[in-house]
C-alpha cells in the first residue's frame, strides 16, 4: 500500500511517503522553499517524494491529511466570531484564507495529484499526533500524551496505544479543548517576551534558566493545574485570536509589567570568554527572565500532572509523547524522575511536520500494515544530494566573487584562498582531516546523506566545533550564526563515553537522549572538556550517538575523542540566522561563503578557507 501523508496550513507543512511498508522519506516544506517553518502547502516535498520512487500521484493508494479541515474551520469561525467586533479585520482575513483555500485542502490534493477523491482522507489531528508518538517507538503498548497549540478543537490528548499483528488500537481517553492549551499558553508568553510565537519557544526556555519563578503565583492563575492532573486556561489574561501580535490584556500587563520589545538586547550569556567585558542585566531584563522561569515552571507542572494522570489511567510503564510541547526538553527531562514511567519515547519530529508521517502510520495501522520499517524510524528521512554539481560549479567561481554574498550584520571576513580535496571512499582520511581542523579551533560545516526530519541537526546537517573552546563557540555565535548569547549550544557524544558525562544514566540511557530531547546536568568531571556547550546552570541537551544511528558521525566523534579524551563535539544546526537548516550542497556552500565557517565537508569533499 502506498500512502502519502500531508500536513499544512498551520505550523510546519510537511509530507511523508510509505510504500509497501518502507518509509520512502519525509520532509518539511521549509527545507525546499527556504521559508522557516513554512506553513503553506508542501507541494515541493510531495514532488520530491514521488520522484524519489518514480511514482505519479495516480499510483498512490491513499493520500491522508493530518487534520479535518471542516471541523477546524468551525473552531476558527467560532473563536473569531466570539470576539466580534473586536477582531473584525482578522475575521475577514481568516475567512479569506479558509474559504479561498484551506477548507478545500482534500479537493486540492485530489486535483494536484490526480487521485480519485475517494482515496483522499483525513485523520483527526490528535490521532495523527498519537500515531506519530507511538508507532515509531517500537513499543507494543504505551500510554500516549499529545500536547500542542490546537488541532481542530483539541489541544491535549491522553490515551493508550497497542499494536498487534500490524494493527493499531488507539484509544483517546481524555482531551482538553481550545482555548485550554499548553502550546498556546507557552506561545503567548513567548510573544510577551519579545520572541516569535510558534517558532522561538526555545528562546523562552533558554531565558528561563537565568531567572527565578517569582511570578509563578500569577502564572498559576492563568494556567490552573489541578491536583488530578487536569488543567484550565483562563483566557481573560490572553487573547489568542491575535496570537503572534499582542495577545496580552491590560490585566496581564498590570500583573507582570510591560512586555519586552522584540529585537531589544538581552544581555545574558550562556558561556563567557574569560576576561571579556559583560553588560549587567537591568531590572527589566531580569524581570523577563523571571517571567520566562515562571511560565516554564507552570508548564512543567502541567505536563507532569498530565503524565502522572496518564500513568494512573493506563497503568502503563511506557509513555510516548508528541505535539510541539514535547519539544520543551526541560519539561520532558522531569518526566524521567517524577513519573512512574520506565521508558519514554518522543519521535525525532514530534511537531506538526511529523504529524504528516503520523497520519500515514494511522492509516497503515487501521489496515493492519504496520511492519517493522514503520515501527523503528530515525530522523534521517530527508532528501540526499550528490555534491558533484556544486563542486563543479566551484571551478567556475572562486572565493573572490563571494564577498558580495556576505551575511548582513556580520563583521567583514578575513582574506583567504580556497582549497578543495576529495577523499572518495577514504572515510578514515576524511575523518582525520576534519578532526585536525576541529582541534585547531576551526568551525566545520558537516553535510552528509539525507537531511533530518525534525527541528534538530543530528549529524547530517550540523555545524561542529571543539566543545571545550569557548572562543570558538563565541566565533560561531557572532560570525556564523549571529545568535543570541543567552542561547546555549549542545554536544553530541559517542555512546561509549556517554556515562562519563551522564553517570546518572548508569541504569540505561533514555531514548530521549538519542535525538536531543532532554536537558540534563553534565558531570563536573567533564565540564572542562565541554565548557563551550554548557548552559549557565551546567546542563546540556545531548545527542548520544551509536554506530547504528549514524556510522560516519559516530566515527568522527570517536576519532576526535582519541585526541581529547572525550568523544564529544559541539553540534548545532547548519543554518544562517533566520533561515531553515540547509538542505542542498548549494545552500551549504552559500552559508560557507557568507559567514566565517572555516571548513565545509560535502560528502567526501573537504573545502577549506586558507587564511592569509
Ligand atoms: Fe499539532
Amino acid at each position: 500500500m502506498r500512502v502519502l501523508g500531508v500536513s499544512a496550513h498551520f505550523h510546519t507543512a510537511a509530507a511523508a511517503l510509505v510504500d509497501n511498508g518502507t518509509v520512502v522519506g519525509a520532509a518539511a516544506e521549509e527545507r525546499f522553499t527556504r521559508v522557516k517553518h513554512d506553513p503553506g502547502f508542501p507541494e515541493r516535498s510531495i514532488r520530491w517524494l514521488l520522484e524519489e520512487r518514480g511514482l505519479r500521484g495516480a499510483d498512490l493508494d491513499a493520500v491522508v491529511f493530518y487534520e479535518q479541515p471542516h471541523v477546524k474551520f468551525t473552531r476558527v469561525l467560532a473563536s473569531t466570531l466570539s470576539t466580534f467586533p473586536k477582531h473584525h479585520r482578522s475575521f475577514g482575513s481568516a475567512m479569506k484564507r479558509w474559504l479561498g483555500d484551506r477548507l478545500w485542502t482534500t479537493n486540492k490534493l485530489s486535483r494536484l495529484l490526480d487521485v480519485h477523491p475517494d482515496r483522499v482522507g483525513v485523520v483527526v489531528h490528535h490521532r495523527s499526533h498519537a500515531a506519530q508518538a507511538f508507532v515509531g517507538s517500537g513499543f507494543d503498548e504505551s500510554a500516549i500524551l499529545t500536547l500542542d497549540g490546537v488541532g481542530e478543537w483539541d489541544t491535549t490528548g491522553l490515551g493508550r496505544g497497542r499494536i498487534s499483528d500490524g494493527t493499531l488500537d488507539l484509544e483517546i481517553l481524555e482531551t482538553h479543548r481550545y482555548p485550554d492549551s499548553l502550546g498556546l499558553f507557552y506561545a503567548a508568553f513567548t510573544t510577551f517576551l519579545g520572541f516569535r510565537a510558534n517558532s522561538e519557544e526555545c528562546s523562552t526556555m533558554a531565558l528561563a534558566t537565568f531567572g527565578e519563578p517569582k511570578y509563578a503565583s500569577v502564572v498559576r492563575q492563568i494556567l490552573k493545574v489541578g491536583t488530578d492532573g487536569s488543567y484550565r486556561f483562563d483566557n481573560s489574561w490572553f487573547d489568542f485570536v491575535s496570537l503572534g501580535q499582542a495577545p496580552f490584556t491590560r490585566k496581564l500587563i498590570a500583573a507582570l509589567g510591560p512586555p519586552r520589545v522584540p529585537g531589544t538586547p538581552l544581555p545574558f550569556e550562556s558561556f563567557r570568554v574569560p576576561g571579556s567585558d559583560t553588560i549587567a542585566p537591568t531590572e527589566d531584563h531580569q524581570r523577563y527572565a523571571d517571567i520566562a522561569a515562571s511560565a516554564q515552571l507552570v508548564l512543567e507542572e502541567a505536563v507532569l500532572g498530565l503524565a502522572n494522570r496518564a500513568a494512573r489511567l493506563t497503568g502503563s510503564k511506557r509513555l510516548c509523547l508528541s505535539g510541539g510541547v514535547a519539544l520543551n526538553c526541560v519539561a520532558t527531562a522531569r518526566l524521567l524522575h517524577e513519573t512512574p514511567f520506565e521508558d519514554i519515547w518522543i519521535p525525532p519530529d514530534p511537531g506538526d511536520g511529523g504529524a504528516a508521517l503520523g497520519a500515514v502510520q494511522h492509516v497503515l495501522g487501521e489496515n493492519g500494515l504496520l511492519g517493522p520499517a514503520c515501527r523503528s524510524i530515525g530522523p534521517y528521512l530527508g532528501r540526499s544530494y550528490d555534491p558533484g554539481p556544486t563542486l563543479d560549479m566551484l571551478t567556475h567561481m572562486g572565493p573572490g566573487s563571494w564577498s558580495a554574498y556576505r551575511q548582513p550584520g556580520l563583521p567583514p571576513a578575513a582574506p583567504y584562498t580556497l582549497s578543495v580535496e576529495r577523499l572518495g571512499d577514504d572515510d578514515d582520511g576524511l575523518v582525520s582531516r576534519v578532526v585536525d581542523d576541529l582541534l585547531a579551533g576551526r568551525i566545520v560545516g558537516w553535510f552528509q546523506g539525507g537531511f533530518e526530519f525534525g527541528p534538530r541537526a543530528l549529524g547530517n546537517r550540523s555545524l561542529l566545533a571543539h566543545p571545550a573552546r569557548v572562543e570558538t563557540a563565541l566565533k560561531l555565535s557572532t560570525r556564523v550564526k549571529a545568535r543570541a548569547p543567552f542561547r546555549p549550544y549542545a554536544f553530541s557524544i559517542a555512546e561509549a563515553d556517554a556515562l562519563r558525562a551522564f553517570p546518572q544514566w548508569a541504569d540505561g540511557i533514555p531514548y530521549m537522549a538519542r535525538w536531543m530531547q532532554v536537558v540534563v546536568p553534565v558531570s563536573e568531571a567533564v565540564h572542562d572538556q565541554v565548557r563551550a556547550t554548557l548552559h549557565i546552570d551546567g546542563t546540556t541537551r545531548p545527542q548520544v550517538v551509536s554506530p547504528a544511528d549514524n556510522p560516519l558521525y559516530h566515527k568522527l566523534l570517536v576519532a576526535f575523542g582519541q585526541h581529547t579524551g572525550l568523544a564529544a563535539l559541539l553540534n548545532t544546526s547548519f543554518n544562517a540566522r533566520g533561515e531553515p537548516i540547509v538542505s542542498s550542497p548549494d545552500e551549504a556552500l552559500m552559508v560557507f561563503a557568507r559567514t566565517d565557517l572555516d571548513t565545509l565537508v560535502l560528502g567526501d569533499a573537504v573545502l577549506r578557507k586558507v587564511y592569509s
